[in-house]
C-alpha cells in the first residue's frame, strides 16, 4: 500500500534528506520509524502525505504514483490518511465533540451520522466523558487522544503520526501507543515516527531505522496483510463495540456524501491557516475516480 522505489530527496537548500530509499509497507502493518534528529524521518512521512515530492524515484500510496497525482487531487489522497500531529492542532475555541465532528461535517456527513459516530470514536480513545470540554482544559495526553479521534473519524486506511507522543507524558504516551496498536489490529495501517526507545521496545512492531537519509535497518513485517488478519475475539464490551463498528464502517463507506453546506474550497480563503492545515491533513474519505487519473495502477 506504501512503496518507496529508489527515492532520493534533496531540498532546495542542497540538503540530501533521503538517499535511495526502497521500502514497502503493506496494508495492515504497524511501523515505527526511528532515527536521530535530522535523519530524514519527517521527510519520509511528508513524501507519503505528498507534502513533498521526491527528487528522484517514486512513492506509491494505495496504488497511486504520487508524482502523477495532481495538486487538486491531493486532498482526496489525504482523506485516506488520518494524520496525527505532535502539537495536536486542535481548534481551541471548539469543544472536543466539535473538534472531531468538524472533520466529518466538511466531508458532508449528516447530523445523524455525526451524532452517531463522534461519541463512538471518542469512546474508543476513552474520552466519552470529555465531549463538552475545550482543548485547553485537557492534559497533553487527552488533547492527543482528541487528535487521534479526529484522525480516525472518517475511517482512514492509514494513520500517519510524526512524534505523536512528543508533547505527552510517558504514561499517556504508552496509552496512546496502545490505542494506535488496537486501531491497527482492526486493519488500519499505522506509521509512527518516534524518539521514544522504551515505547518501541514495549511493542512488537516493525521498526525501520533511518540514519543520515538511508534506511539502515528494517526488522521486517510483523503481521500478515490485513485481509488475512483474524477478526478480534469478543471478550469485552469494548471489543463488542468494535465488532458493531464493523457494520457502522460499512454503512459509512457506502453512503454518498451530500454536497457540504460550505464547500471546503470556497471557504478556504477565509480560514485561518491552521484550520486549513487541519482540513488538508485530517479529512479522510476514499478518493473519487478523479484522484486516480493518470496515476492509478489498479
Ligand atoms: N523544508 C526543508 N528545507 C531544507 N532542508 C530541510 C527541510 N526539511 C528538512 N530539511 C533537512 O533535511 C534533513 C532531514 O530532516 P527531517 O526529515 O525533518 O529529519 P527528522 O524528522 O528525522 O528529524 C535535515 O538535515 C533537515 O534540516
Ligand atoms: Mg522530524
Amino acid at each position: 500500500m506504501i512503496e518507496f522505489q529508489g527515492v532520493h530527496k534533496i531540498y532546495d537548500s542542497g540538503v540530501q534528506a533521503l538517499k535511495d530509499v526502497n521500502i514497502k509497507i503493506d496494508k495492515g502493518e504497524f511501523v515505527f520509524i526511528v532515527g536521530e534528529s535530522g535523519a530524514g524521518k519527517s521527510t519520509f512521512l511528508k513524501l507519503i502525505m505528498r507534502e513533498e515530492l521526491p527528487t528522484a524515484g517514486e512513492v506509491l500510496v494505495n496504488n497511486y504514483k504520487l508524482s502523477k497525482v495532481k495538486k487538486k487531487e491531493v486532498p482526496y489522497l489525504r482523506r485516506t490518511m488520518g494524520i496525527v500531529f505532535q502539537d495536536f492542532r486542535l481548534i481551541n475555541n471548539m469543544n472536543v465533540f466539535d473538534n472531531v465532528a468538524f472533520a466529518m461535517r466538511v466531508v458532508g456527513a449528516s447530523n445523524r451520522q455525526v451524532h452517531k459516530r463522534v461519541p463512538y470514536v471518542l469512546s474508543l480513545v476513552n474520552l466519552e466523558g470529555k465531549m463538552r470540554s475545550f482543548p485547553l482544559e485537557l492534559s497533553g495526553g487527552e488533547q492527543q487522544r482528541v487528535g487521534l479521534a479526529r484522525a480516525l473519524i472518517n475511517n482512514p486506511s492509514m494513520i500517519v503520526a510524526d512524534e505523536p507522543t512528543g508533547n505527552v507524558d510517558p504514561e499517556m504516551s504508552f496509552e496512546i501507543m496502545e490505542l494506535l496498536t488496537r486501531i491497527n489490529r482492526l486493519g488500519t495501517t499505522v506509521i509512527v515516527v518516534t524518539h521514544a526507545h522504551d515505547l518501541v521496545e514495549k511493542f512488537n512492531h516493525r521498526v525501520i531505522k533511518i540514519s543520515d537519509g538511508t534506511v539502515v535497518s528494517d526488522s521486517g513485517q510483523k503481521v500478515k496483510p490485513v485481509e488475512e488478519a483474524p477478526i478480534p475475539n469478543v471478550s469485552s464490551v469494548e471489543e463488542l463495540a468494535y465488532k458493531e463498528e464493523y457494520t457502522d464502517y460499512e454503512e459509512y463507506d457506502n453512503y454518498e456524501p451530500a454536497e457540504p453546506e460550505v464547500p471546503a474550497e470556497e471557504s478556504t480563503p477565509a480560514m485561518a491557516s491552521d484550520v486549513q492545515a487541519i482540513l488538508d491533513g485530517v479529512l479522510t474519505e476514499q478518493p473519487d475516480e478523479t484522484a486516480g487519473k493518470g496515476g492509478a495502477e489498479e
